[in-house]
């Protein structure tokens, strides 16, 4: 009997994410505790499990706040140590951490040493759990043009690091104007995204396309409101990295009933879900899949929104066959129909 069908698997869902922002994965339990050693008062704004804030602006502003208490090259080591083994658990074979050397210069420690200390974490990690992580260095935009071209000369030059990004306030600057820093990252090799349509309409995304050269797209969300757009997102077969709970939290989707995933879907989109800034969102891995099911994603579809994961993932290619591979074996240990999903 299928234990798949019946939805009890025996084992763990294979999950993977492309798109979640280490600083952004501080649980406020740790955060307390980086604040008590630093005297730094936290109160009204960690609660026990999510942090508080209002509206985008107010989100960046208690983004930075907690990454600020991020100051030692342990406190990196704990929290990929700690994020990854916890997406371990959930099920996931592959994470794409997205880090920032913007927010650890703002705590002092230079980009070599920051990514230092993450991927002995994320090793510690793969130790203990198998679970693969690769970072992408972002550009935050806000920061300017400047910021964004030396965090894409970093990424060029970093080792185990596969790919490069674009986040920050999309309000602020227009695609086309980090070109240069793209450019860097893409003659270094590097796998390209950048967040647009998020909340910018469907002109950034396609300007994000024809300017940046990008394969994937950070939320792209508000891509839906344009059918023109949607088709070439599908003929191109650009992979959507989006973040259901992030954009309910925001505020870009009014509700669960009215976010843009099944209709995406129904497009026929690449499609995967992500964390973005779990507890920030109050979510995980886990709830955002469940938002998928909800939103009526069977669970081949499910399976799918992994192997897109696994897909676009920035990894060698030695590295997605042996994810491809263990991700059949874990969706036929599931008992999947059609097991090569
Ligand atoms: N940095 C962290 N989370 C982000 C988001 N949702 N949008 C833009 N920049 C971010
Ligand atoms: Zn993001």
């Amino acid at each position: 009997m299928s234990l798949f069908a019946r939805g009890r698997p025996a084992a763990p869902f294979p999950l993977a994410e492309l798109h979640c922002h280490v600083e952004g994965t501080l649980q406020p339990g740790f955060a307390r505790e980086l604040a008590a050693r630093q005297g730094v008062d936290l109160s009204g704004f960690a609660d026990e499990a999510t942090y508080r804030w209002e509206g985008f602006s107010g989100f960046l502003a208690a983004y930075d706040r907690a990454a600020a208490l991020l100051r030692t090259e342990d406190d990196y080591r704990r929290l990929a140590f700690d994020y990854l083994t916890g997406l371990a658990a959930q099920g996931a074979i592959y994470s794409e951490l997205t880090i920032s050397p913007d927010h650890a210069a703002a705590s002092g420690l230079s980009p070599e040493t920051y990514l230092g200390a993450l991927a002995r974490g994320a090793a510690e990690a793969e130790r203990e759990t198998d679970i693969v992580c690769r970072f992408l260095v972002v550009g935050v935009r806000h920061l300017g043009t400047d910021a964004v071209e030396a965090a894409a000369r970093f990424a060029a030059r970093a080792p185990g690091v596969t790919g490069f990004g674009l986040a920050g306030d999309e309000r602020l600057y227009r695609p086309r104007d980090f070109e240069k820093a793209f450019r860097i990252a893409a003659e270094a090799g590097l796998g390209l995204t950048a967040h647009a349509g998020e909340f910018a309409g469907p002109a950034a995304v396609a300007e994000t396309l024809d300017a940046l050269n990008v394969s994937r797209i950070g939320h792209g969300v508000r891509a839906v409101e344009d059918a023109a757009l949607l088709a070439r997102l599908r003929e191109e077969g650009v992979t959507l990295e989006v973040c259901p709970l992030s954009n309910l939290a925001l505020g870009v989707a009014p509700d669960a009933a009215n976010h843009p995933l099944a209709r995406l879907r129904q497009a026929g989109l690449r499609l995967t879900v992500n964390s973005d800034d779990p507890p920030f969102f109050g979510s995980d891995l886990t709830a955002e899949y469940r938002f998928a099911a909800e939103a009526g994603f069977e669970p081949a579809e499910r399976l799918a929104l992994t192997r897109n994961a696994i897909e676009a993932a920035f990894v060698e290619e030695p590295v997605r066959k042996r994810l491809s591979e263990l991700l059949t074996m874990r969706a036929l240990a599931l008992g999947a129909p059609g097991s090569s999903l």
